[in-house]
């Protein structure tokens, strides 16, 4: 049995317990949390190897039985791989004529070495982060996990966190190397496991992504039309500090009512529009001065000056989004679109004509028709979209949220006959 990255050889510990005749070699990168395993196991008075090493770099001798890979590697994210490994991770897979990512996190190389070191008939069991089933950036890890022979995925309740650092969902995995059976896909909560379902791979990698957290298998998606055909979606407007420049009773009296526009500024505004977003004069309005201020009069200055340096005393100068703006005030609203749809939440979004013809704020994406469309297919395209999109379309996070990323709103399928008049 192999611990991949074992730290203090909890897993390797456990097994030489269990399987007292295997031979089990933990392997952990960390001197200091090697040398705590192998004290481990001289205190358990068990047989443990400890190798201390890189698991990339490490190389196994063939042996006549089974080889088992277990670990819950270390969730390690793409900014911090070094550029050698990165190199060594698109290389093997190129070679195994799988795409690679370059998000993929350090869970991902582990799983390809596992694969890469086992033989036909070995098996493995990885706990990880689960966003790999639901990401773009997933799909090379999907894939892999098919060619490496996976046969069973156990989602974890997202509102259970399992690893104590990470806001993370997470999914045990299981393979039998070589094996090309049906993965059976279950659910863990408070300790219970409960069945769920069985999916070949190939209806596995017909799908854009896989079911999270309590999902059924999603039929395939028809081949009609999709909201993106129609429309392109956007993140909202990014502010870089709102409690600055969303107007408040105090900051509205230094600015010039021409630049205070009623912006949808909270998921509630989308939520109480019902379908039709009429009406501006109960939303908030975000301060988007004009770059050149010259264009002020004298009296407008002096209260604007005012109102920037109390801003600035606040810090909104210094947020990331201010540093890359030029001037630092200038927020620099989007056009309106056309509808604006609420992404993240416990239920599904929900979506509104913007007939008011309001900016968003980036609590909601905007979505921009590509053609011209009437605004009676728009309000049927909205009622529909509010009746039959469900959670199960977006991406699952830590806690149980579900966000819709603008690519995963394009992938919203339409009913067949939503051909949308000019
Ligand atoms: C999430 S911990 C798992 C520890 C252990 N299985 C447990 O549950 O207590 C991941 C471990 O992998 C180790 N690690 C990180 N990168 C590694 C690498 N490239 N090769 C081997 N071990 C690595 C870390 O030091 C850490 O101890």
């Amino acid at each position: 049995m192999i611990d991949a990255g074992a730290g203090t050889g909890r897993y390797a510990v456990a097994a030489a317990r269990r399987w007292p005749d295997a031979e089990v070699i933990a392997i952990e990168k960390d001197p200091v949390l090697a040398a705590a395993a192998r004290i481990h196991a001289s205190v358990a008075n068990v047989k443990v190897r400890v190798i201390c090493s890189d698991y990339l770099d490490v190389q196994l001798p063939r042996i006549p039985g089974v080889t088992a890979f277990v670990g819950n590697p270390p969730y390690v994210r793409h900014h911090d791989i070094s550029e050698g490994a990165k190199r060594w991770y698109g290389d093997r897979m190129a070679r195994l004529g799988l795409p690679s990512s370059l998000l993929a996190g350090l869970h991902v190389y582990f799983f390809l070495q596992s694969f890469l070191l086992s033989r036909p008939g070995d098996v493995g069991c990885f706990v990880t982060a689960a966003e790999w089933l639901e990401t773009n950036y997933g799909e090379s890890m999907r894939s892999l996990f098919c060619r490496m022979g996976g046969d069973s995925l156990l989602r974890a309740d997202p509102e259970q966190p399992i690893f104590d650092d990470a806001l993370t969902t997470s999914v045990v995995t299981g393979w039998t190397t070589g094996s090309n059976g049906p993965v059976r896909i279950g659910d863990f909560q408070l300790g219970v496991t409960h069945p769920g379902f069985a999916a070949t791979h190939e209806q596995l990698l017909a799908l854009p992504k896989w079911p999270a957290y309590g999902n059924p298998l999603p039929p395939v998606a028809p081949a009609g039309p999709k909201l993106g055909d129609y429309f392109r979606v956007s993140r909202g407007q990014v502010t870089g500090c709102n409690p600055v420049w969303v107007a408040n009773a105090d900051s509205a009296k230094l600015i010039p009512e021409r630049y205070l526009v009623p912006c949808v500024c909270d998921a509630q505004d989308i939520i109480e529009a019902n379908g039709v977003l009429r009406r501006s004069d109960q939303l908030k309005r975000v301060i988007d001065l004009p770059a050149d201020l010259g264009e002020l009069t004298r009296g407008e200055r002096v209260r604007v000056d005012e109102f920037l340096a109390t801003a600035e005393a606040f810090g909104a100068r210094d947020s990331y989004i201010s540093q890359h703006r030029t001037p630092w005030w200038r927020v620099g609203l989007k056009s309106p679109p056309a509808i604006i749809m609420s992404y993240m939440g416990r239920r599904p979004p929900v979506f509104a004509r913007n007939a008011a013809g309001v900016p968003i704020l980036n609590i909601a994406h905007g979505l921009v028709p590509t053609a011209p469309i009437s605004v009676s297919s728009q309000n049927r395209l909205v009622a529909w979209l509010n009746q039959n999109v469900s959670v199960a379309a977006g991406r699952t996070y830590g806690g149980g949220l579900v966000k819709f990323e603008p690519r995963e709103a394009m992938r919203i399928p339409l009913p067949p006959q939503a051909v949308l008049e000019e």
